[in-house]
């Protein structure tokens, strides 16, 4: 059967990015033994400008049924005065939560090079490649009570809470353990089991669906904290790192600048898998839509290209052709071919067409 691929290009450099992907995704069905059913539709100010609504009921229908979406980016100052709940961002947050996207995918991979660039020594970032699990819809950002109250004494008192089930923890750390086995085999759980319940049940559920159904896989748990030493100190100590919506929100940022620039971090957003077996998934770019440069031919396409070999990768089983496609960018950068944002000195400044084009001809 063909692949079932949607493409939500949304605003900025989000539709000059994925132009380049549509030239690679193209290349790929003449070339490769994968078809694909591409469909593309509105997303964020795009669809705001045309349905009033930054994501309609249809496209949400669509990303339910499809293999896996592919989504540029959302956002812009067109669109900046509108009221919180009709803004293009809820369009993106709405997909997330329609589909259910409960564990968020953020690589930190080191390209050869790109070693210079870092802001840490070449040896303890040569060679990096790190997988951060977080947590998308639980925890701290969404658990009850929350809200901010005036207390009898004058005083303000703001509050959110910390809350994980079972269920919440073990679907997410089975992602982690499925993904450990395509990779290094190893996971490192972090919350702070010393000082909060929620990290002791954590730690527990972990540790019990390993000890159940991947005893093959290699655990260790460490405080959310001294994760956070540990990835600038050591971060090839690590393989893949699973932990909650809060830690992981910092410690994926953390990873993610170990190795580079905005223009080169995909990701992707994981949920269940439903009774044909098809996991739901939408992979993106981790940058935002770049209004300061969007329409100069300035945008680096390469972190959403690397989201379509995500895509291939976790949601299309093909493992070669995403090695295809992170081997073209390997080498295109070792020719010293560069977008504006990772140039370097002796580099040879291109545009986003012309990054395309150097891909598509490794
Ligand atoms: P941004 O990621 O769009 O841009 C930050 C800086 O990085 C800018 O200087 C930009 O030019 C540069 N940059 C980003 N991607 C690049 C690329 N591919 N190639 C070269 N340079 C790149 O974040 P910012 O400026 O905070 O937000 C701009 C708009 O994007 C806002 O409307 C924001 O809400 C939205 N946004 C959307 C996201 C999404 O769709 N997932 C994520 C983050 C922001
Ligand atoms: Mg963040």
């Amino acid at each position: 059967a063909n692949k079932s691929l949607l493409v939500l290009p949304g605003d900025g450099i989000g539709p000059e990015v994925m132009g380049q992907v549509r030239r690679v995704v193209d290349w790929m069905d003449k070339r490769r033994a994968v078809s694909f059913d591409v469909t593309e539709d509105l997303v964020g100010g795009a669809a705001i400008d045309v349905h009033g609504i930054p994501v309609t009921d249809a496209t949400v229908e669509k990303a339910m049924n499809v293999d896996a979406v592919l989504l540029g980016a959302v956002g812009g100052p067109k669109w900046d005065n509108l009221d919180f709940s009709k803004k293009p961002e809820r369009g993106l947050l709405r997909l997330r939560k329609d589909l259910q996207l409960y564990a968020n995918l953020r690589p930190a991979l080191c390209f050869e090079a790109l070693v210079e660039a870092s802001t840490l020594k070449p040896e303890i970032v040569s060679g990096l490649d790190i997988m951060i699990v977080r947590e998308l819809t639980g925890g701290v950002y969404f658990g009850e009570p929350r809200g901010i109250e005036t207390l009898p004494n004058g005083e303000r008192r703001g509050v959110n809470t910390q809350v994980y089930t079972t269920s919440e923890i073990r679907r997410v750390a089975a992602v982690a353990f499925e993904l450990a086995r395509k990779r290094g085999n190893r996971v490192t759980s972090c919350e702070k089991a010393n000082v909060m319940e929620s990290g002791v049940l954590w730690r527990e559920e972990v540790q019990k669906l390993h000890d159940e159904s991947f005893g093959d896989v290699e655990l260790s748990h460490m405080y959310a904290d001294n994760a956070a030493m540990q990835l600038v100190r050591n971060p090839k100590q690590f393989d893949v790192i699973v932990t909650d919506n809060l830690f992981g929100d910092i410690l994926s940022d953390e990873a993610s600048m170990l190795t580079g620039s905005l223009g080169m971090l995909p990701s992707a957003s994981l949920g269940d898998v439903d009774e044909t077996g098809r996991r739901k998934a939408l992979y993106e770019p981790v940058h935002g839509s770049a209004p300061d440069i969007a329409g100069s031919g300035k945008a680096n396409p390469i972190a959403t290209i690397l989201s379509l070999a995500m895509a291939l990768r976790y949601s299309f089983d093909l493992a070669d052709d995403a090695d295809l496609v992170e081997e073209a960018v390997k080498k295109v950068l070792a020719k010293g071919i560069r977008t504006a944002d990772i140039q370097a000195p002796g580099s040879t400044v291109v545009s986003t067409g012309q990054m395309g084009d150097a891909l598509l001809a490794e």
